[in-house]
């Protein structure tokens, strides 16, 4: 038949996720369930994600995660047509943890395997979501990463641009750990800005004087302790309100960056594709209501179309995994046992 049922696993981060993903004949294709076992509690001690801990949770876990995804779509073993797995890029212990279960299966059930680039799973999940055609513009950004990509294929990437250190994600979490915020950074310190004054602290917009896409968002993190510690020195302490304002100056600062990045970029893109294009978001910094009003801004100056999938789509999950190998299976794609994890895997 012309139907297609794929299990994916993901396992590349902390999160260990497997989903159960259908496409009939060229309809839009279907989530069947997508189960995601986050392990922030695991690593929430030592304030970052700890490999070997990270790894063994993913080993431990993905069984039951298989067994509640499949459970959950009302779908067995036999009804699936591949199962498709994170291969990289990603912490390698993770990553070995997923190709090995995928491994596993494949060998019991004779089911093939379609090793699937993460990056490419969020890039894309705006197909999965929103029915978006190639070729677009996407924007990747998270805890882990920051690029720009133009989508052509399901293989087929260009990337524009990227950051050269931070990702915006990780800026976020920094500065709420200076600042005494809890993790995951990013909610705490939109939480904070919404009541402060962004013009009080004036940071640096890193990389705006260059014409290219690329990003930078260390000097933030550093910009941010001297200003802290310079209060601290003036006043003894932090008031709520000063805490507020750092967190709103330091927003605006990654906001105008990302805003001003993606205007560039849409502009390389626009050289060379049809007009009116869809510009896609995906990760968990997707979730900032400032980033997001930023981008609609830069799209409507353009006539572009803005897709931002639900949040749970923009984060770590398998069901983007489970439909890039759907993708990628679709197109013949078979890997064997062979299959390599790799930590590093540029698309
Ligand atoms: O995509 P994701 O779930 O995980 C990976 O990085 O792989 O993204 C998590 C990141 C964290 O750094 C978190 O602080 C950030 O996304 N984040 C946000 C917001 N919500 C989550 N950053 C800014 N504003 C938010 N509202
Ligand atoms: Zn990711």
């Amino acid at each position: 038949t012309d139907t297609h049922t794929i299990l994916g696993l993901e396992s590349s981060c902390d999160d260990t996720a497997a989903a159960v993903v259908r496409q009939t004949s060229d309809q839009r294709a279907q989530i069947l369930s997508s189960v995601v076992f986050g392990q922030t509690d695991l690593h929430r001690a030592f304030g970052g994600v700890v490999p070997e801990i990270a790894a063994r949770a993913h080993a431990e876990k993905l069984d039951v995660c298989v067994r509640d995804a499949l459970q959950a779509a009302n779908v067995s073993l036999k009804d699936l047509d591949a199962i498709a797995v994170t291969a990289g890029p990603g912490l390698i212990g993770g990553v070995m943890s997923g190709v090995m279960c995928a491994k596993g299966m494949s060998a019991a059930t004779g089911l093939p395997l379609v090793g699937v680039n993460h990056l490419a799973g969020h890039a894309l999940t705006p197909r999965l979501t929103d029915g978006v055609n190639f070729p677009y513009l996407m924007l990747l950004v998270s805890g882990g990463h920051c690029q720009y990509l133009i989508a052509r294929g399901p293989e087929d990437f260009t990337r524009l641009g990227g950051t050269i250190d931070d990702a915006p994600g990780e800026a976020f979490d920094k500065t709420a750990r200076l600042l005494g915020l809890p993790q995951p950074g990013g909610p705490s310190v939109q939480a904070e800005a919404d009541a402060g004054d962004p013009k009080r602290y004036r940071f640096p917009r890193p990389l705006l004087d260059r014409p290219d896409c690329n990003l930078s968002f260390s000097g933030l993190k550093t910009a941010l302790l001297r200003m802290r510690d310079q209060i601290v020195a003036e006043k003894g302490g932090l008031t709520r309100q000063d805490r507020a304002d750092l967190c709103a100056g330091f927003q605006a600062a990654i906001v105008d960056t990302l805003t001003e990045k993606t205007r560039r970029a849409l502009r390389l893109y626009m050289a060379e594709n049809p007009p009116f294009p869809t510009v896609a978001v995906a990760g968990g910094v997707a979730a900032n209501t400032a980033i997001r009003s930023g981008l609609e801004t830069v799209c409507a100056e353009f006539g572009a179309t803005f897709v931002a999938p639900p949040l749970a789509l923009c984060t770590d999950n398998a069901a983007m995994i489970a439909y890039a190998g759907l993708e990628r299976f679709k197109a013949g794609a078979r890997d064997g046992m062979d299959l390599t994890p790799r930590p590093r895997w540029p698309l």
